[in-house]
């Protein structure tokens, strides 16, 4: 039996800093911009990814999920960076010199400018531009025990349906009503990237090979409701872990769960228990979300790869958390086949917008980097080294 993965995760886009190739620097930097806030210097991971992975280390973990940035492998199209292969093939090597685990992710939302400008995932030869790109990356991933294709595809999809509400007239209105729901043929191409990736780096490399799903582990309002939770389940999670099946695992990234009524998700009711993002505090989530996942998939191993809480107060922080992995250990004791847990996220970082929501257990000064762990890392890491959750 293989060690029990105890981690934490970050994406590049959200850490790094000036990830000027692609979309979402482009998104938060054309005027005016939809989004309140920018990633600009981020948290110069790139340059100080070794500070963050040292205090997961020393906290007592013994995994790292971090991703690369395709637009900075692949700046122009068919254009490689040798420079940015050799960045993330020094990350491998510094997790593994600590002790951790790597966990790599491909894709993390963000694209090269150029695939977006280009129609992104919905042009014709969009799997074979991404797999031109994860062939490449092969070159960096030897040794490297766990690979994440994409990121939530689930949530690409639904970025497609949110990027075509805005450019009809009252997108923003429309908006307001409340999120559409994912596009699902983008997410049809998206299962045939995942797959077509997963082909290559069966060949290439020896990595277990999955893709991470946003769950927001749906139930049904009231039981004449179980038909809409199918559908509203199907469109917003099933196709992806349908997509899923025969991987060597299933990430599965939790947060909340929420309420499935005559006319699909209901938005979260306002209460003070929520969190900074709004979410019901339900960390009985990660529970229905990793059964969820190993029912749809027909018993994919689990990869706990997400979840965590947005909150300014670490004690809440540890409490979630708590009781999530309490969650998480009934659902193992009833056979659900769990690899490992990555709390998200490592660092408080770049929220897709907004610098508010803190997820991190580790704290970022943006002025000056410095970087100070929170009561809840060590806590984790005390969780850690006593063994299973
Ligand atoms: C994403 C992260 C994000 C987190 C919290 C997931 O949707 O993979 O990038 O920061 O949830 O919203």
């Amino acid at each position: 039996m293989s060690t029990f993965l105890w981690g934490a995760a970050t994406s590049p886009h959200q850490t790094e800093g000036n990830n000027v190739n692609s979309d979402w620097w482009e998104l938060e930097n054309t005027e005016p911009s939809f989004l309140p806030e920018r990633s600009g210097d981020a948290l110069d991971s790139y340059h100080r990814y070794r500070e963050e992975m040292a205090l997961l280390a020393e906290a007592g973990l013994n995994a790292y999920r971090f991703g690369i940035e395709w637009a900075r492998i692949e700046p122009e199209p068919g254009r490689f960076s040798t420079a940015a292969l050799a960045h993330y093939r020094r990350m491998i090597d510094t997790a593994v010199e600590l002790g951790l685990t790597p966990v790599v992710t491909l894709h993390h939302f963000s694209n090269p400018r150029w695939f977006a400008a280009d129609g992104a995932w919905g042009r014709a030869d969009a799997v074979d531009r991404f797999t031109r790109y994860v062939d490449r990356a092969t070159s960096i991933l030897d040794g490297v025990e766990w690979v994440c294709t994409i990121n939530e595809p689930n949530m690409v999809a639904l970025m497609d349906s949110v990027r075509r509400l805005l450019s009809g007239p009252d997108g923003f209105a429309a908006l307001a009503q409340g999120l559409p729901a994912p596009d699902e043929k983008i997410g049809t191409i998206l299962v045939e990237a995942h797959q077509a990736a997963g082909r290559i780096l069966r060949e290439r490399t020896d990595a277990a090979v999955g893709w991470t799903i946003a769950q927001q582990a749906f139930q049904a309002a009231a039981p004449e409701h179980e038909g809409v939770l199918r559908q509203t389940n199907w469109v917003w999670e099933d196709l992806y872990l349908e997509g899923a099946r025969g991987d060597d695992f299933i990430g599965s990234q939790s947060y909340t769960s929420q309420l499935v009524g005559a006319d699909g998700p209901i938005p979260h009711p306002p209460s003070p228990d929520n969190t900074i993002t709004g979410w019901a505090y339900r960390p009985d989530a990660l529970g229905i979300a990793v059964r969820h996942a190993w029912e749809v998939t027909g018993g994919v191993p689990v990869l706990v790869t997400e979840n965590g809480i947005a909150t300014d107060d670490d004690e809440r922080r540890i409490a979630y958390t708590g009781e999530a992995l309490r969650h998480l250990s009934e659902a193992m004791a009833d056979g659900v086949d769990v690899r490992g847990y990555l709390h998200w996220s490592a660092v408080d970082n770049y929220e897709w917008g907004h610098w508010g929501p803190t997820f991190g257990l580790i704290a970022v000064d943006r002025g000056t980097f410095v970087r100070t762990p929170k009561p809840s890392l060590a806590w984790l890491g005390a969780v850690a080294r006593s063994g299973r959750p």
